[in-house]
């Protein structure tokens, strides 16, 4: 039996042993859930060490720990592929939205539905058993590193500095990563751009503490009107960023790059059916999938100042304050491009009012070069995988870690994302397609044997 009959064989303790991982409810933000986010580090690594990984370990951080695991028993000059990913998942309550539990993992309709079957511990650990069929029914054509952190859906405060430390241990000639998606099932593609992202704070004072409005309402500018001004003079009407000089270094896009990417176009009616927005918004002469892949943003994620409890109450709310994030694209620089909005909202904050604007996180764009042995052993891959040739795809969100991957390991880095686009991450009734989960572990395999051909 060969490792891809292996994996078909198994296909269905894979999928119980995935549930089980599911159960864990590691969610990284949560205080409260420190416990299950290691536990579900224990549960990867001890799965590694069943599979045969030679060596798995749970390396502490300053936060949640990584569970890293290697096995070298591949032929001499056989070129190391490091795997990345995370076991931790975005909060989840069942009040948002939820058929069933988060933390229940339930299959209807070939789907597994669970917080994180997507994003990212199915995509994951779709390599670990890709691995598994390949330890067990003999060897690996490629020597396996695995890096799985507990920390990405809270920027990976502490993997730069892991890296800065590891890089010995790190060392390989190609890292994979499967968190991100394709547009549909039946035409594979291959992610070559991620946004990058700036975290951002705005605090507005006005007066030493809150006012009856009655008494100062008309004399005192109100911090929460001011916040409102500024945040509506941060875009045009035409929905393009206001910030001077934040398209200053946007690599535009090529025209090769536009007809490629029509192939994966959002379609409205499923933009429409996803968002359930009334109409879309943004910048018109770029298309929507061109505005997620290769367009920087501003968002207002949250904004909060006075009374809004229930009932009523006549303040004059002493401060507000909102949560902004700018989605970032090559070549952006994210330190850059907060001290531009920084400046800008100096500028447009009237007299009558104090701001500040801090940074809280900060992860660069990730820019895939297409023309590398690598990328061509995962073409070579998904073909077999798929039967059918990936093309090339922009993804909106974010993996910080990959800029890292690139420059500090100077590893070429595949992103082999296994999601669907409507698989619901970050959302309620997250899903992973058991039949994505099925080919990821086949494309995986594939992939690790076009990298051990392409050895000098
Ligand atoms: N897997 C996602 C990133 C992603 C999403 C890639 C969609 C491609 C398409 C990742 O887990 C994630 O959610 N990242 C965060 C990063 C943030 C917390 C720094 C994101 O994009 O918001
Ligand atoms: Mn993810
Ligand atoms: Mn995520």
């Amino acid at each position: 039996m060969n490792a891809h009959e292996y994996a078909s064989a198994n296909a269905d303790r894979f999928l119980s042993q995935l549930q089980d991982l599911l159960r864990i409810p590691s969610i990284s933000t949560d205080p409260q859930r420190v416990a299950d986010v290691q536990r579900a580090a224990q549960w990867v690594a001890d799965d590694l060490r069943r599979i045969g990984m030679q060596r798995v370990d749970i390396m502490p951080t300053a936060g949640h720990p990584v569970v890293y695991a290697e096995w070298l028993g591949a032929e001499a000059n056989a070129p190391t592929v490091l795997v990345y990913g995370h076991y931790d998942v975005q909060p989840a309550e069942l009040e948002a939205g939820w058929t069933s539990d988060p933390f229940e993992p339930v299959i209807r309709d070939g789907r597994i539905y669970a917080r994180g079957a997507s994003d990212d511990k199915g995509q994951v650990f779709a390599h670990v058993k890709a691995a598994e069929s390949l330890l067990a029914t003999g060897s690996s054509p490629v020597n396996l590193k695995f890096l799985i952190e507990g920390e990405e859906e809270i920027g990976s405060p502490n993997l730069s500095r892991f890296i800065d430390e590891h890089l010995d241990l790190l060392r390989a000639d190609v890292c994979v990563i499967s968190d991100s998606g394709m547009a549909r099932m039946d035409q594979p593609s291959i992610v070559y751009a991620l946004r990058g992202l700036v975290g951002m704070e705005l605090e507005v004072w006005g007066p030493a503490q809150d006012l009856h409005s009655g008494q100062y309402g008309g004399t005192v500018h109100n911090p929460a009107q001011a916040l409102a001004e500024i945040i509506a003079a941060l875009h045009n009407p035409d929905g393009s960023v206001a910030v001077p000089g934040f398209y200053d270094d946007v690599l535009p896009l090529a025209d090769d790059e536009r007809a490629e990417l029509e192939r994966t176009a959002f379609v409205e009616a499923d933009w429409r059916k996803a968002t359930g927005a009334p109409q879309p918004w943004g910048e018109a002469q770029f298309k929507l999938h061109e505005r997620i892949g290769a367009r920087p943003t501003l968002e207002i994620n949250g904004m909060a100042g006075g009374f809004y409890g229930a009932g009523f109450k006549t303040v004059l709310p002493a401060r507000a304050i909102a949560k902004i994030s700018c989605r970032l694209v090559a070549n952006q620089n994210p330190r850059h491009i907060y001290e531009l909005v920084r400046d800008y909202v100096a500028m447009i904050t009237p007299p009558t009012v104090r701001s500040e604007l801090r940074l809280l996180q900060a992860g660069e764009p990730a820019f895939v070069d297409r023309n590398t042995p690598a990328m061509q052993a995962a073409i070579t891959a998904y073909e077999q995988g798929w039967g059918k040739p990936p093309v090339f795809s922009r993804e909106g969100g974010s993996i910080p870690v990959v800029a890292d991957f690139n420059h500090k390991l100077r590893l070429p880095v595949i992103l082999m994302g296994f999601g669907l686009n409507d698989d619901g991450a970050h959302g309620p009734n997250e899903h992973f397609s058991i039949e994505m989960f099925r080919r990821g572990i086949q494309t995986a395999i594939y992939f690790y044997e076009a990298i051990a051909k392409q050895q000098p």
